[in-house]
């Protein structure tokens, strides 16, 4: 591993920009303008004021951030695009034992930044799988740098209070959740708990510490009563199907209050299904290359058809750092791939990695189930300068890889073992009587 601390390069206009969209780097920035392919689906219309006005959000701090340069004078580019922060810094990342965490974490670590892990190592998965996350992160720490790793509950008041008091963070990188549509339907408080709760306790103790730039994750799942195709930060969500969705949307409203009333930079993420290596085992990709490894059945629901956006975990890391970097005053992002794979060449791009035939049993459609849905990320590409750049195909093959050379002969955790193998999330009241015990 070996990041430049300013590998997350600045935002840079549209190919189909004119010149003067260039966003310039702060004076004496040593590396060069590197301009991104072009965004997979950037659209005419850059409306970024739906149901919040993001454009007077995006200008309302701009007195003490001389870094921001407006992009576009267009009426629909009329937000800042920011140079990066490219100093060392300290992030307080939660849920770093977890599979985003940890690979934020691990690229925050090569690129020379201290990192503070906090994460309560919840059995929504199997913990070794979290544990074999955090003894990866100890090994490739250099011993100069910094990485401390608190175990608890981001709700927990006097714990984190500890945390922020001992460690002095600046940045926060908040990926800790209960996540999950289908098991959040069955205990929906674990997630009230974890994602609501929790967060509005950390957004309480950043703007108390002063904290530079809140990051967090949000989900594609606010989308979900959505029946666009291209799913787009303008959309009104809502509507919220699940109460997974339901939290993450909170989330979202809770930080533009906490915005609002005390001036903390927060920016949203919209994370379109994330896999790759160490990927969580309760999702479509792990589950999908380990029961055809197996040689056990999967279920094809509808004539695989349907098209999802899958976004390999490196972009994402790349787009939560460019985030991390970019203290926007407050920001809602879709990451995603920007194209869609359906079931049907998901099925066969497994089978042509793993090496073997699929055993495929079809169903019907599931009810509500539509046919394509994918992330527009033309705002992410102009405001961060992200664009996704692995292909499914080649995320699937180094998938394939890790989980033969790495999961298989270190972890090997059946996924039909662990909770009650569809990834249930363990009920609030059952973690109470743990801890109680
Ligand atoms: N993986 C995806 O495809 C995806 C898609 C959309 C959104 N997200 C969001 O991204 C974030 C990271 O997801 P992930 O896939 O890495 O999940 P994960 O389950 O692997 O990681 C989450 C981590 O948070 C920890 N955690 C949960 N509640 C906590 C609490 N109350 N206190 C302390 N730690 C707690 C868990 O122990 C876990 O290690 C989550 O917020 C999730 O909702 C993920």
């Amino acid at each position: 591993m070996g990041f430049r601390h300013s590998e997350s390069m600045p935002a840079l206009s549209p190919v189909d920009d004119d010149s003067s969209g260039d966003e310039r780097m702060t004076d004496g920035d040593p590396h060069p303008h590197v301009a991104p392919p072009p965004a997979p689906n950037v659209r005419d219309a850059h409306c970024f004021s739906s149901c919040v006005d993001l454009n007077s959000m995006c200008s309302s701090n701009t007195s003490d951030d001389e870094s921001s340069v407006v992009i576009n004078s267009s009426p629909h580019r009329r937000a800042s695009a920011m140079s990066p922060h490219l100093g060392l810094k300290k992030v307080l990342v939660t849920g770093g034992a977890g599979f985003i965490g940890s690979s934020v974490a691990m690229h925050l670590l090569a690129r020379g930044d201290s990192v503070v892990i906090v994460d309560e190592m919840n059995d929504y998965y199997d913990v070794r799988i979290k544990e074999n996350n955090l003894r990866r992160l100890r090994e490739m720490c250099p011993p100069e740098h910094h990485l401390v790793v608190y175990v608890g509950d981001i709700c927990d008041e006097e714990f984190m209070l500890s945390v922020f008091e001992a460690e002095r963070p600046r940045w926060v990188c908040h990926m800790a959740a209960r996540a999950g549509v289908r098991p959040s339907i069955q205990d929906p408080f674990v997630y009230i708990h974890s994602n609501i709760r929790g967060t509005t306790h950390l957004m309480e103790l950043s703007h108390k510490f002063g904290i530079e730039n809140f990051v967090f994750a949000s989900s594609s799942s606010v989308y979900g009563g959505s029946k666009s195709t291209f799913f787009s930060e303008d959309e009104c969500v809502d509507n919220p199907v699940s109460p997974y969705a339901a939290s993450k949307k909170a989330c979202e409203l809770l930080a533009y209050t906490y915005h609002h009333l005390y001036r903390l930079n927060v920016t949203g993420l919209r994370f379109f299904t994330v896999y790759g290596p160490r990927g969580r085992p309760d999702m479509a990709p792990f589950k999908f290359i380990d029961r055809v490894s197996r040689g056990l059945e999967l279920q094809q629901f509808g004539d695989g058809s349907s098209s999802r956006d899958y976004t390999y975990i490196d972009d994402i890391v790349d787009g939560i750092v460019r985030a991390i970097d970019r203290p926007y005053p407050y920001q809602v992002f879709n990451l995603g791939k920007g194209s869609g794979t359906s079931l049907r060449e998901f099925i066969s791009i497994v089978e042509k990695h793993v090496g073997r035939d699929a055993i495929v049993n079809v169903l019907p459609d599931q009810p509500g189930d539509v046919p394509y849905t994918c992330a527009d990320v033309s705002k992410a590409y102009d405001l961060l300068g992200y664009s996704a750049t692995v292909s499914f195909d080649e995320g699937i093959r180094r998938t394939v890889r890790w989980y033969e050379d790495e999961y298989v002969k270190n972890i090997c955790v059946e996924p039909e073992t662990q909770a009650n193998g569809m990834g249930r999330a363990a009920s609030f009241a059952e973690i109470r009587s743990v801890v109680a015990a």
